[in-house]
């Protein structure tokens, strides 16, 4: 098992191009069954969650070519209608096949996704969505078997604006008869992202940054090439990992507007924060960073969820006592222990999180659980005194794409270490 090892106390300076979004290039990857041609997807950060979704297309008769950070996707041979499970269990996003593969071949089968232990992250508000579409779905001993003669439009209103949920629900409308409306959508930018996808290849969406959503349902879809833009929670990464070690940097490749809430939390912690054009951000931190009163996720344009392990471990060496949140996920505090073992002053009260600002953070031994937690570990390591080693780091590479790199190139002092078993 891989290792990040880190020596701390380094400050960051520089400037780093962000990835390509994950989580717009998943559905996106998964959407491109619905046409039966061929799609390029430029600027897909090529990480594990992508590597398994090409897998589980290739599993499904795509053919798949990746070329740099380009990847290209013929989905006519895509006949296959059963996900093999241990490809579902390696990624909570393979849920994300089911709206696109239904609209295709009217029926599949699949089993509960895996994902990150970040909750239960039930499916309740996907299937539901789907059946009022004219799915019929059963579930029996943890298999989930769908099938429909055809797809209707209809009206959807969302008990809670689900990310995944709201794509699911949009990839099968994308062919189904007449109008479908999704109210309580999620305003996310990875649906924006989707839906100029699927507009690109002929599909007649509207609505999406807003919380209605409005489908028009075709007959066909064309090939297409489509640029994914930069990673915001990448970006926040990136623009924390400045801020904890009292640093200075230039993030380029992102939209301002995607990650305007992070920008604004930072600032309040005394950095200096410039939009730069239309995709870049210059964040200079102070010499320590001051708390915040409260950090509250929410859906956007709300503070990210995504963002909340990496904002905390940066006050956890602020000065002042910080309240942080966490809002839409029930267990996503796994890394706190992890920070505690490093010095980090922080109780938990339920989905409150207390984070009593210390001067330093001594280097130890952690482990990542989940992929933002994980990440929020490799900054805590960054301005530790010493020396701290990241178990568990397969977690963080889901999601990262050279990371240590480029951090490295900004002047941390961290490399991998294969710690052979
Ligand atoms: C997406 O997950 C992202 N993943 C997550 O990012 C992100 O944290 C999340 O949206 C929220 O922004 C991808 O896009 C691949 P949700 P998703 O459905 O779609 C509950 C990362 O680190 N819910 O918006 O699974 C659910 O339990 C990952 O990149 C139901 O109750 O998130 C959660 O409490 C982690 N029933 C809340 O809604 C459902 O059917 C938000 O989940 C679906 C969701």
């Amino acid at each position: 098992m891989s290792t990040y090892w880190i020596n701390g106390g380094k400050c960051l300076r520089g400037e780093v191009e962000i990835q390509g979004s994950k989580n717009a290039s998943l559905p996106i990857l998964a959407g491109s069954i619905l046409s039966g041609k061929k799609s390029v997807i430029e600027n897909c950060p090529i990480i594990r969650d992508t590597i398994v979704m090409k897998d589980l297309l290739e599993e499904l008769g795509c053919k798949v070519a990746i070329e740099e950070n380009c990847f290209t996707i013929d989905s006519s041979q895509c006949d296959k209608e059963e996900i093999p499970s241990e490809l579902m269990k390696e990624m909570r996003s393979s849920i994300i096949l089911m709206g696109a593969l239904l609209a295709r071949h009217k029926r599949l089968v699949l089993t509960y996704p895996g994902g990150c232990e970040i909750g239960a992250r039930p499916i309740d508000l996907h299937l539901n969505g789907l059946r009022k579409l004219g799915a019929e779905i059963t579930e029996s001993h943890g298999f989930i078997v769908c099938r429909t003669d055809r797809l209707t439009g209809c009206e959807i209103d969302l008990d809670f604006p689900s990310v995944g949920a709201t794509e699911n629900i949009m990839l099968a409308a994308v062919l189904a008869e007449g109008r479908t409306i999704i109210r309580n959508a999620a305003r996310e930018p990875e649906i924006v992202e989707l839906q100029n996808y699927l507009n690109s290849m002929g599909a007649k969406i509207s609505g999406a940054s807003s919380n209605l959503i409005k489908i028009d349902g075709v007959e066909h879809l064309q090939e297409t090439k489509y640029r994914v833009h930069g990673d915001r929670i990448v970006a926040g990464t990136y623009l924390c990992a400045a801020a904890i070690t009292g640093g200075e940097i230039t993030i380029k490749g992102v939209i301002p507007e995607y990650i305007r809430s992070t920008l604004h939390k930072l600032q309040e912690m005394n950095c200096v924060v410039k939009v730069i054009g239309e995709d870049s951000v210059y964040l200079k931190a102070p010499q320590r960073l001051r708390a915040v009163n409260t950090i509250k996720t929410m859906p956007f344009p709300g503070f990210p969820t995504d963002m909340q392990s990496q904002i905390v471990a940066a006050l956890s060496v602020a000065d002042g006592t910080s309240i942080v949140i966490e809002n839409i996920f029930e267990n996503r505090y796994k890394y706190i222990s992890e920070l505690t073992k490093m010095g980090a002053k922080i109780t938990i009260e339920g989905k409150t999180a207390i984070v009593k600002g210390t001067k330093k953070l001594l280097g130890a031994t952690v482990e990542a659980k989940d992929l933002r937690g994980g990440a929020a570990l490799v900054l805590a390591g960054l301005v530790a005194e010493g020396y701290t080693t990241v178990e568990g780091v397969t977690y963080i590479e889901r999601g990262y794409e050279n990371f240590v790199e480029n951090l490295r190139n900004l002047g941390a002092s961290i490399e991998i270490r294969d710690e052979r078993l």
